[in-house]
């Protein structure tokens, strides 16, 4: 039994939008995907950190839904800014009942449970929103996801999973690093740095909380085993 993680897999199996255009880090990398997922077993869980799929609507998500069912395991996603698909947890639900999808599951305004762990996350809020109208609301919103995740770990020890990194070279989101020392989160997990943004990551511990990136194209397309 192992718990793995990775972020950003910018699926694209049927919307034509391939990740490889943005150059040889992305080449054949559903390929390496198939690869580095190869590693799972039935007992294991995925938790995928957001950009999971580039579909509009779960109809156009679903040939990547089921590349990622395909393989043993339980996977949990987590909202990511490019996940223009998401709807209610209960409608998305339905569809993977109604799909026959059976293995994919979500961390969305709650927590799922790993031996003694409590897995919690949400999309987070990053400075590029911060151009975007409407800003306050939505980081509020955020933090309030955050929060009820986070008390839904039930004093359990918590790693937490955020599409956006809460730190970043130059930026930082005090509300939801409140949160992170609030609830004493071990772990946080964090996706959305592709390229050269890869560069200005924050790694390591910050009061309290062991930080790191695991989008997957800086994992090399392999998920990161958190433990066994
Ligand atoms: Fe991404
Ligand atoms: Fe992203």
């Amino acid at each position: 039994m192992a718990l793995y993680a990775i972020g950003d897999l910018h699926l694209s199996l049927s919307v034509n939008k391939s990740m490889e255009v943005f150059g040889a880090a992305w080449e054949n990398y559903v390929e390496r995907i198939q690869e580095g997922l190869s590693v799972l077993r039935p007992d294991d869980t995925l938790v995928l950190d957001g950009d999971t799929s580039w579909g509009m609507t779960m109809g156009q998500a679903e040939a990547d839904f089921r590349f990622l069912d395909a393989f043993p395991g339980r996977k949990l996603l987590v909202k990511g800014n490019h996940d223009y698909w998401w709807g209610t947890v209960s409608k998305m639900r339905r569809f993977f009942d109604e799909k026959g999808i059976r293995t994919l599951g979500f961390i969305h305004n709650n927590c799922a449970f790993y031996g003694d762990y409590a897995l919690c996350g949400t999309r987070g809020w990053f400075f590029e929103e911060d151009a975007k109208p409407h800003n306050e609301k939505m980081l509020n919103r955020e933090k309030l996801r955050l929060e009820a995740s986070l008390k839904a770990a039930g004093g359990r020890p918590i790693l937490c999973f955020l599409h956006y990194p809460p730190l970043y070279a130059g930026y930082e989101c005090p509300d939801i690093l409140r949160l992170l020392e609030q609830y004493k989160v071990e772990t946080c997990c964090y996706g959305h740095l592709h390229g050269h943004a890869i560069r200005r990551r924050v790694e390591g511990v910050r009061n309290g909380t062991a930080f790191s990136l695991i989008s997957a194209d800086y994992l090399g397309f392999a998920p990161v085993k958190l433990c066994d």
